[in-house]
């Protein structure tokens, strides 16, 4: 059974936020403090620190882009690759002279990358200008946290190893005006043999629907456009719970929320995404028609290696269907190249794949060894060199795909999401997730208009606004 955080339990943060807030009036009087929020990884990190910066709002904070500025320094870290963490450790390294300059500032690191040990052990031997190291599952003890670190010289870790809370009513706040992340459960049970998710994010929780559900009301209500239901595996949504609402369900209802919004959602796990699904996404209107739906690997081996539980044949079955269903989906996946022992073969397996479905867009890596996975250990004998040949040879791919993807799309008029100023254009995001570059007002921002496609040569579409919508 998932441990929800009592609200009296959540209160109990209340006077800590208060003790915070009076520590800074005594030390810094003549401002209120700042804080600079890095957010490393995926959506569900970025919700997190959206969460963070409710807490540190309630604590008077006020938040800059620039560390030299700043009181406070987080970094909300991701551990899914290699790269990922050497990053992180280079950044917060480079914190170093700041803290030296200003002994006062605080230095902070949370997020999946501390939850695992070897890496907790390397904050507190390596990084002692860090005061204070925080898991992912004591987000809603931060304010608490952060007035103990405060308080000591040395630093504060706390990285529980344990499958991880629900904790309801903590304060958000939201990076986007018409964009909004919706977290609907945290954590995964599938352990896919090259992944540090289930290890850092403990076991699947779902949020109670009626929760969802008001969450989702509250923000149509203030205008946003577009809701992103977030989840390691959405397509098993509830299947923890007894309330017999699965994701399906969920979509009905959200999507019966009166108002002019599009729900998106990710990521979905194959073999958890049912012809059922794609039925309830047929009939629910403001489901968007792009579908995130990470294969991994075209090769049948290579996929029971990874433990995805799936074989290509039912990947490829569930594409067919959708496409029955609904004619105008389009897919979007992630690529591992590079498993340890995948053989040439077996990864022309993944580029047979890829043409065979035509995906708008592929995220693709190489495979990274994450310390204490069952893959870490398996014999890995393609080099390093060869394995980046690969990577290219699949973008290279991919790329000529999307160009004729897109070439089909000149002439046509789209629905888009005016989404953001970019290079002298605005960017606006079509139903397939794809962007198109117009020319419009700044203030049009968050606002949907109707855009011809003019042109698709480059990766860059381009295109003309002929209408915007209230
Ligand atoms: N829960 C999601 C995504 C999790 S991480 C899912 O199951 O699809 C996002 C992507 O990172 C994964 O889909 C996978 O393609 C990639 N990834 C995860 N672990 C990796 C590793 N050790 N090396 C390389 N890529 C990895
Ligand atoms: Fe990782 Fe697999 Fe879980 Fe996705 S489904 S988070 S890839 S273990
Ligand atoms: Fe990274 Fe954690 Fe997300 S490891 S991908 S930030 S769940």
């Amino acid at each position: 059974m998932t441990r929800i955080v009592t609200p009296e339990e959540l209160q109990k943060q209340q006077p800590f936020c208060e003790k915070v807030r009076e520590h800074y009036i005594k030390t810094k009087p003549e401002s209120p403090p700042l804080a600079c929020v890095r957010t490393y990884g995926c959506q569900q990190n970025v919700a997190d620190s959206e969460r963070i910066k409710g807490m540190l709002a309630t604590m008077g904070f006020g938040f800059t882009e620039l560390a030299e500025e700043a009181d406070l320094i987080l970094f909300n870290t991701c551990a899914v690759r290699e790269h990922a963490c050497d990053r992180v450790f280079g950044n917060v390294g480079a914190l170093k002279h700041i803290k030296r300059r200003r002994p006062e500032v605080l230095i902070a690191v949370c997020g999946c990358m501390v939850q695992q040990p070897h890496v907790a052990q390397k904050m507190k031997e390596s990084y002692p200008f860090v005061g204070l190291v925080f898991g992912t599952h004591v987000i809603h003890q931060f304010p608490e946290l952060l007035y103990k670190a405060l308080q000591q010289r040395r630093q504060l870790s706390v990285t529980p190893q344990e499958d991880g809370v629900i904790a309801e009513g903590i304060p958000v706040q939201r990076d986007g005006s018409f964009k909004a992340w919706l977290p609907i459960m945290y954590g995964c049970n599938n352990f896919c043999t090259y992944c540090i998710v289930p290890y850092v994010r403990g076991r699947e929780r779902s949020r109670d629907p009626e929760i969802i559900l008001a969450e989702a009301r509250e923000l149509v209500s203030q205008g946003y456009k577009e809701i992103t239901l977030l989840g390691q595996n959405v397509n098993s949504y509830g299947k923890d719970e007894e309330h017999g609402v699965d994701f399906a369900e969920l979509l009905r209802r959200i999507n019966a929320i009166p108002g002019d919004f599009t729900i998106r959602f990710m990521t979905s796990h194959p073999k958890d995404a049912t012809p059922a699904l794609f039925d309830t996404i047929a009939a629910c209107q403001k489901v968007s028609r792009h579908f995130h739906l990470p294969f991994q690997s075209g090769n049948n081996r290579v996929l029971k290696e990874m433990n995805r539980r799936y074989t290509r044949e039912q990947y490829l079955d569930l594409v067919r269907y959708a496409r029955s269903v609904i004619p105008d989906i389009s897919f979007t996946s992630d690529v591992i190249v590079g498993f340890p022992g995948e053989t040439r073969e077996e990864f022309e397996d993944t580029l047979s794949l890829v043409k065979e479905v035509g995906f708008t867009s592929l995220f693709t890596f190489i495979y990274s060894p994450r310390e204490g996975t069952p893959a870490a250990v398996m014999p890995d004998p393609i080099s390093a060199e060869t394995k980046g040949l690969w990577l290219r040879e699949l973008t290279a791919l991919q790329e000529e795909l999307s160009a004729q993807r897109l070439a089909v799309l000149v002439g046509t008029e789209q629905r888009a999401l005016l989404e953001n100023a970019e290079d002298g254009y605005i960017e606006a995001r079509l139903a397939d997730n794809s962007v198109v570059r117009v020319e419009a007002s700044p203030s049009h921002i968050g606002r949907y208009a109707t855009v011809r496609i003019d042109d698709a040569r480059s990766w860059v579409m381009h295109g003309t606004v002929l209408s915007i919508e209230d």
